[in-house]
């Protein structure tokens, strides 16, 4: 059976941890979209490991597979395969050879476009991702099962390197030097990825991922399709234009990997759902504590509400709120329930796993945003504009705060262990999205999550 994880927010929900909880009994984790903007942060044995393009399932020995739905930028992903294989890991990553490729282009490309966009700008990683995309719904995109036929690697870059080249040059007036030049070179482009190509071939990594996948679950064997991102800012369900250029929603698990709706919709689907907010990039957020500057849409610094700033940085700092690819600072707010009911729908969240309930831990009280009101109604769930969903403020409701405890003791001892008051706030999320609770993290590592129900024991 599958059990795929969904990002209920904005991204950074701690999915990686819940993969990697849930990965236990998966014998294979697959991402079905984005590429190496995700950065995901998985605590084994007391070590940490920051990845943004292996799945998280490959530091626990499973085999990761790179969905056809992923970019994939090779040079990441043999970074990380080197770096996990240095620190003692034998990580088995498969390809999908129709996954598309993260060419340097790319990058450079997003640069590009993201200064000239100015205020429509989503602050994007700069990984090339929706340049990459782009060329994919272009249909002038390379695929990993380009790469390991030279003759058709020519051909394709052949065809698109002068366009791209053109597209910097003429239309955004760019002059390329150095590495940039070189991005747009296309022998030396060809020799590069054809040399990938080699490499993956070598290592047996390319697959047919439908095909793999599915004849895995036909043996009985457990797949967890890991969702990267989070649907807030989903190309379709997100707050377009501030989004990123794939689907971490669930119905991408099946288009992303060449799996069935039906046999992704037989299995399990659990939305993470981190305790308050947090969000790298612009756009509008209702129950934003404070701003960051460069991010939330005009904000110069100060918020005018000196205890918001505090709370807001002390939510930041407890909760780590730095990101992982970038270290950019966070935006940070409390609970959006119109945002999860959004997310709960679209996905059809059969669980949850609500982590870092720690974090807000030693708070006097603790609110959510229950409702919006939007043009004098009260509404629940996020309209589907950006610039309506920027006119909604959000309506609160109070909890009492929770004490802080020793964690490590609460996941031992189990969720009647965790504080009352904290048990009444997760307990009225899953009332509000209609999904019964999986699990609780209660602190960084893996040991630190109080788990209800395990996915895949039926
Ligand atoms: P891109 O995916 O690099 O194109 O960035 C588009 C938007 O998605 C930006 O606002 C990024 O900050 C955001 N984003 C992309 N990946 C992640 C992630 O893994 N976590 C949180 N935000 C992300």
């Amino acid at each position: 059976m599958t059990v795929t994880i969904v990002g209920s927010q904005l991204g950074d929900e701690g999915k990686g941890g819940v993969v990697d909880l849930y990965g236990d009994a998966a014998d294979v984790v697959a991402r079905y979209q984005g590429g190496d903007n995700a950065g995901h942060t998985v605590v084994y044995d007391d070590e940490t490991y920051k990845l943004s393009l292996v799945p998280s399932g490959a530091v626990r020995g499973k085999i990761g597979v790179l969905g056809n739905g992923c970019v994939v930028n090779p040079e990441t992903l043999f970074d990380e395969l080197d770096q996990l294989r240095e620190r003692g890991l034998e990580p088995d990553v498969r390809v999908g050879e129709r996954a598309h490729v993260i060419l340097p282009y790319h990058r450079v490309l997003d640069g590009i476009e993201e200064d000239e966009k100015a205020d429509l700008a989503a602050g994007t990683t700069k990984r090339g991702i929706g340049p990459t995309y782009e060329d994919k719904m272009g249909r002038r995109g390379i695929r990993i099962g380009d790469l390991l036929e030279p003759a058709v690697l020519r051909e394709r870059l052949e065809y698109v390197v002068p366009q791209k080249r053109a597209l910097a040059e003429s239309v955004f007036g760019v002059t390329l030097e150095g590495d940039a030049e070189r991005a747009f070179d296309v022998d030396h482009l060809f020799e590069t990825y054809r040399d990938y190509g080699e490499r993956l071939a070598d290592e047996g990594m390319t697959v047919d991922c439908g095909t793999f996948l599915q004849e895995r679950i036909d043996d009985g064997e457990n797949v967890l399709l890991e969702g990267a991102q989070g649907t807030s800012i989903d190309i379709d369900h997100g707050i377009y234009p501030y989004v990123t250029s794939s689907n971490p929603t669930a119905g991408a698990a099946a288009v992303g990997t060449g799996l069935g709706p039906t046999v992704v919709g037989q299995g399990e689907v659990i939305g993470i759902v981190k305790a308050y907010l947090s969000r790298v990039g612009t756009g509008p957020l209702p129950t934003e504590l404070g701003g960051v500057e460069g991010q939330t849409p005009e904000y110069d610094g100060h918020s005018g509400d000196d205890a918001e700033e505090e709370l807001a940085t002390y939510i930041r700092d407890e909760g780590g709120e730095y990101g992982t690819v970038t270290g950019r600072p966070r935006r940070v707010g409390w609970l959006d329930i119109p945002m999860l009911r959004h997310a709960a729908r679209a996905s059809g969240f059969t669980g949850l796993a609500v982590n870092h309930i720690d974090v807000l831990a030693g708070l006097e009280e603790v609110k959510v945003g229950h409702s919006y009101e939007f043009d004098g109604e009260e509404i629940f769930t996020v309209p589907p504009t950006t610039e309506k969903w920027g006119r909604c403020e959000a309506t609160y409701r109070t909890f009492d705060g929770w004490p802080d405890v020793d964690w490590d003791a609460v996941a031992d001892e189990g969720y009647e262990a965790i504080p009352e008051n904290a048990r009444t706030y997760l307990e009225y999320l899953a009332d509000e999205l209609d999904a019964p609770l999986y699990a609780i993290g209660v602190g960084p590592s893996r040991e630190a999550t109080v788990v209800l129900e395990s996915p895949y024991d039926g």
